[in-house]
């Protein structure tokens, strides 16, 4: 993947870097006056007949393996991941289903560790949960009586704990909580950019601008999951009591965390697949107009409605993992066509929903989500997000048909997989006059075609077309890559 010369793999990498190292800015650097001074060798100095294997020698030369790649290993995976979830026994009946739609029994690797040992209702546990452990009691520790929430003590020592059981062959320590949801697939390609022999601190922020500016703009939300290289946990390991020490009165473990990494010297890389879900009500919107960054996580789905309307909560988490299981790094992506001869335009959120507006509209427009959700906190003043939104409208040319995930079928001829999405209620409105009255009232089903070769990177450039098929009311929806330059409007 990092060979000195694949002047390719070497920008994707670049690509893929946090946008803010160092490194990646000298390496822009480096390899800018390269570009140029090959340039320069190309077209200037005619004396000189370059061949290409002398252009990749001076290449190789000015870049040895060494100075620009890390030190090659093999490509992490599943295995190098160890989750550490954080449970109590009052809640755990309610929560164990939302474990249960994303934990791969013998599979994945973690624990999940509880305030105290499980009931006898609860025995004997079941080997489909992750194997529990009881975190460990803390009233002994020198600084307990200084400690105002030694709950929260319990949960930013999790970290610890787990580390102790010292799993081998760890890259990463995920940390989450009994009620958030993981993708773990995802985790792995995410991870995998990033090297993890060195310190990283990897999560997100709260969606909402209160909850961050309560703690920190650059905290990891706990319950949307965070990373941390295995380094940074060995390191942390001997420190994370002296730094209890030092913060007793903290009130809350993730910014307790945020503090002892911080006087490490390291700060947060958000992810934008994570989802801390500070929201209430119907999260459709958000859910629907999701990032181009590979779906790692939800949470707070006991705060949420159901995030598919006609089931409940976790009937609607192990539907969307249907999708998931199938083609996890697609999970989410929004696509966004048109159709000329009707002037409508289709945004898909692949495995969730599927959009029809009897309008073609920007998609810098369709990318912001439908604010059809609240905030987590009442009694706080706009702005509350963190990202643009777009009111809920009740124009015809605004509001769209909602389809939502219905089923996946992967045993199609030419490999593809295909996605149906059914209409789960009327729009009840007219059709829009301005773009010529084209209705979209009788389409039911949206069907759409995927190719599973089309690589993770290029996903966000996709393209697709649209086809009416053998029965009127399902239209089709056919996903394809971009052309060069393609302007996708
Ligand atoms: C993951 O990679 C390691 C090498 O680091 C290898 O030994 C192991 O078999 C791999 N596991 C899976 C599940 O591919
Ligand atoms: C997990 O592995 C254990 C021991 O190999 C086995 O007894 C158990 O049935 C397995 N559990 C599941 C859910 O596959
Ligand atoms: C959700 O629906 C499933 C299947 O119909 C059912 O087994 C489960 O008990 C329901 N859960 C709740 C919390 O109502
Ligand atoms: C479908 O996938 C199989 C196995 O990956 C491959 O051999 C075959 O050529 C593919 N078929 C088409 C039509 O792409
Ligand atoms: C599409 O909408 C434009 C106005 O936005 C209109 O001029 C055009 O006639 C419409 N096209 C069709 C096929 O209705
Ligand atoms: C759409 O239909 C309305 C009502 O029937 C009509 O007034 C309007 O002119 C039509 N618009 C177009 C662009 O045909
Ligand atoms: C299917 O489309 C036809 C033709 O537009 C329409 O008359 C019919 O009502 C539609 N069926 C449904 C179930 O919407």
């Amino acid at each position: 993947m990092c060979s000195p010369l694949s002047l390719n793999s070497t920008i994707t990498q670049q690509k893929l870097a946090t946008p803010f190292s160092l490194r990646a800015l000298f390496k822009t650097l480096a390899i800018s006056s390269l570009i140029l001074v090959l340039f320069y060798i190309l077209f200037f100095d005619k004396s000189n007949n370059y061949q290409l294997s002398n252009l990749l020698e001076t290449f190789k030369q000015s870049f040895p393996a060494a100075t620009t790649c890390p030190v090659s290993h093999p490509p992490t995976n599943f295995s190098h991941i160890v989750i550490g979830i954080v449970g109590s026994m009052k809640t755990w009946k309610q929560k164990k289903a939302y474990i249960e739609a994303w934990w791969q029994p013998n599979v994945t690797r973690g624990y999940l560790f509880l305030d105290r040992a499980p009931t006898k209702q609860f025995l004997p546990w079941p080997s489909s949960f992750p194997p529990f452990r009881v975190n460990e009691d803390i009233t002994g520790l020198k600084v307990y009586p200084k400690i105002v929430s030694p709950v929260q003590v319990r949960i930013v020592r999790t970290v610890l704990e787990t580390f102790r059981e010292g799993d081998k062959d760890v890259r990463w320590y995920v940390m989450a909580d009994d009620d958030t949801v993981l993708v773990v697939d995802n985790l792995v390609d995410v991870l995998a950019k990033y090297d993890h022999k060195k310190y990283h601190y990897i999560g997100t922020s709260s969606e909402c601008i209160k909850s961050n500016f309560d703690f920190s703009f650059d905290m990891a939300f706990g319950g949307a999951g965070y990373a941390l290289s295995y380094p940074l946990v060995a390191a942390l390991s001997t420190k994370l009591d002296q730094c209890i020490e030092r913060y007793p009165y903290l009130r809350v473990s993730d910014f307790m965390l945020h503090e002892c990494l911080t006087d490490f010297g390291v700060s947060l890389t958000q992810e934008k697949g994570f989802h801390q879900i500070d929201l209430h009500g119907d999260i459709s919107g958000l859910l629907s107009s999701h990032p181009q960054s590979p779906f790692l996580s939800l949470h707070h789905l006991d705060a949420v409605d159901p995030i598919f309307p006609s089931m409940n909560r976790s009937e609607s988490v192990n539907h969307l993992m249907k999708a998931a299981k199938v083609d996890p790094s697609r999970l989410l992506q929004q696509t966004i066509c048109y159709h000329r001869p009707s002037n409508w335009s289709f945004s898909i959120s692949w495995g969730y929903s599927a959009h029809i507006y009897e309008n073609v509209i920007p998609r810098s427009t369709l990318q912001r989500p439908l604010e059809t959700f609240r905030p987590y906190k009442k009694n706080v003043r706009p702005p509350f997000y963190m990202f643009n939104t777009r009111w809920p409208s009740n124009d015809p040319c605004k509001a769209p048909h909602v389809f939502y995930f219905d089923s996946i079928d992967q045993s199609v001829e030419g490999n593809k997989t295909v996605t149906t999405y059914s209409r789960v209620a009327p729009r009840g409105l007219l059709p829009c006059s301005s773009s010529g009255n084209h209705s979209a009232d009788f389409i039911t089903k949206i069907k759409v075609y995927s190719l599973p070769e089309i690589r993770l990177e290029v996903r966000g450039k996709n393209c697709c077309d649209i086809a009416h098929a053998a029965d009127i009311n399902t239209t089709q929806v056919i996903y394809r890559s971009c052309m060069d330059s393609e302007i996708i409007a």
